[in-house]
């Protein structure tokens, strides 16, 4: 069994991946993850999460077309400084990933159980987590999908689509911009003995 240490490398090395090869997945790597994200914690157990397993295929190109469209009118959109992001991070409607990937996870949530947007999130963490446990990547994409997409995969409108992830093995040629992270002193205060709110006082080293 892996300690605490492992666990946090586990989480300081995981990184989304936006350059996933058609390469196939293990069927029981996968097959873990997704025993990890229905072992999540959720509001009353209600586990208000279903996942669909879109294999590549010809509804997958019908998604791409999708996720283009919503993305290419969220751009249009928006205000001049995020255009202006867009432009100088290259990032374009564009959706490669939505593709390529031997799996396209869309995760859905019920809106009518309590606590659902909360517990679905807590169970999403719980996959990518354990997909980088399996040695597999991910990206969390959270394209603006309408009530079609749920026709296109036949799941009933009282789910609402959270995310979709392409999975598979990422592209080991992806460049991966920094994604530094605040440290526990920046992040955590501490509401002492006396009532007081003080700053938390880090022992361990971290690495951003
Ligand atoms: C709720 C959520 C929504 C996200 N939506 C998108 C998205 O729509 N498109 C995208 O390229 N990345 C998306 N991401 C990925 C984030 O950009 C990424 O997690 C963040 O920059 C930190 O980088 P890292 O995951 O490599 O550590 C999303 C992540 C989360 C948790």
């Amino acid at each position: 069994m892996a300690g605490p240490e492992d666990y946090l490398e586990l989480l300081r090395r995981r990184r989304s991946r936006r350059e996933i090869t058609p390469n196939p997945v293990e069927p029981e790597k996968l097959e873990r993850a997704l025993q990890a994200a229905m072992r999540a914690a959720s509001g009353a157990n209600a586990q208000p999460w279903e996942y669909v397993l879109i294999e590549r295929g010809p509804l997958r190109e019908r998604i791409r077309q999708m996720c283009e469209a919503a993305d290419a009118e969220f751009h249009r959109r928006s205000p001049d400084w995020l255009k202006e992001f867009f432009s100088t991070h290259a990032i374009t409607p564009v959706k490669q990933f939505t593709h390529n990937a031997p799996w396209l996870v869309a995760v859905f949530g019920r809106r009518d159980l309590p606590f659902w947007l909360q517990s679905v999130w807590l169970s999403i963490a719980n996959f990518i987590n354990a997909l980088e446990a399996e040695g597999l990547h991910s990206l969390t994409y959270t394209p603006s999908l309408d009530r079609r997409f749920n026709a296109l995969l036949g799941v009933d409108e009282s789910w609402s689509l959270q995310a979709l992830l392409p999975v598979g093995y990422g592209d080991e040629r992806e460049k991966l911009e920094p994604r530094p992270r605040h440290s526990p002193a920046e992040k955590v205060r501490v509401i002492d003995a006396s009532g007081k709110l003080a700053p938390f006082v880090q022992r361990l080293p971290f690495e951003p």
